[in-house]
């Protein structure tokens, strides 16, 4: 049985740089190299994690995913298109099958609007349907968000945490897109509401046939939800693959790091050993050169001061970019 999975969205050598200001005069101009030189294949149908500390990276891959920002190089294909160019006037048709649910949606959500009215705008946008078709429809995405009917003529200042991220991801199905992007969708709500929003999405994942980029900082939730994960850092990949191998023998300092700093459940990994990275990760605006974690890593020799990594394939569906793994 050939089995190649077909890829809803490839990113190809994708940079995105942040010009600033700099110096006593702020006469010249300084990058800050938000996501620099990133390969990423997420297949139709899978969820694909990303994590990696504050400030690598993640959201302003997203946000050019979403094409919020322009991409400074690199292509982002999506079903075979390349869409970094796209002018805003044909991007229409790709609105509508890629959506998005972020962090907080007591801010995401506009708070004088209806909840009816939330949910109806994209589909409004994007569908052509009688009014009468987009209130039957809202009632329906509201169901199976499982919200109550009586909910739609309430406003987000009035809604629990979770239920205004019911909101925002019915909103987000509403136009029957293919590939949502999850930006710590749970992180500002309660622990005993996240595992709810989370079954939810595995649900409508299968219902619809859904394909998920969930960004997280939480290694729970890529243990539970994710297919494949990418690990970055300051703007690049350091290690990237299926999630049960990256997590399960995962071999970039960095990584183990990440999982060291979070209780694992040891018997699935007895051989895992325990490092820790201190500090703070350096600007994204002088990032150190050779391999970025050097300054921070307890294995680093010299040729990580000089050079930078490559990411090479360690095992079949597992890429680390790391000298102590070089190809052989
Ligand atoms: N619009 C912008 N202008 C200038 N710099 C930006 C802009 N957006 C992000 N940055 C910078 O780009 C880098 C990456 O930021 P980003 O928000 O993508 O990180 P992140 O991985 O999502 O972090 P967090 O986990 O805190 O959400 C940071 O150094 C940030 O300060
Ligand atoms: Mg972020």
């Amino acid at each position: 049985m050939s089995c190649m999975q077909e890829e809803i969205l490839k990113i190809e050598d994708l940079k995105v740089y942040f010009p600033v200001k700099w110096g006593l005069l702020r006469k010249e101009v300084k990058y800050v190299k938000a996501v620099d030189g990133v390969n990423l294949n997420v297949e139709k149908g899978s969820i694909h994690a990303i994590v990696g500390e504050s400030g690598s990276g993640k959201t302003t891959l997203l946000r050019t995913v979403l094409r919020l920002h322009k991409p400074t190089s690199g292509r982002i294909l999506f079903d075979g298109e390349d869409i970094s160019e796209l002018p805003e006037s044909q991007l229409k048709g790709y609105r509508r099958r890629v959506q998005a649910v972020f962090q907080n949606p007591q801010t995401s959500l506009n708070p004088k609007w209806k909840v009816r009215d939330i949910i109806a705008e994209p589909i409004r946008i994007h569908m052509d349907l009688s009014e009468d078709d987009v209130e039957k429809r809202v009632e329906e995405l509201v169901r199976l968000v499982n919200l109550p009917q009586s909910l739609l003529d309430q406003s987000p200042p009035s809604l629990s945490g979770g239920q205004a991220q019911r909101v925002a991801i019915a909103r987000a199905i509403s136009t029957s897109p293919d590939l949502i992007l999850l930006d710590e969708p749970t992180s500002a709500l309660d622990v005993s509401v996240q595992a709810q929003i989370l079954n939810l999405l595995l649900g409508l994942r299968d219902e619809l046939g859904l394909t998920y980029i969930i960004v997280t900082h939480d290694i729970s939730v890529v243990r539970y939800m994710a297919d494949y994960v990418t690990v970055m850092y300051l703007g690049k990949v350091v290690e990237e693959g299926q999630a049960d191998l990256v997590l399960n023998n995962p071999m970039h300092p960095y990584t183990i790091a990440l999982l060291s700093s979070v209780p694992q459940p040891e018997a699935e990994i007895p051989t895992m050993k325990r490092i820790e990275i201190s500090g703070e990760p350096p600007s994204a605006l002088d990032p150190p050169k050779g391999c970025r974690l050097h300054p921070r890593c307890p294995y680093a020799m010299d040729l990580c001061r000089s050079q930078e990594p490559p990411l090479v394939e360690v095992e079949a569906k597992h890429k680390v970019a790391c000298w102590l793994h070089r190809p052989k």
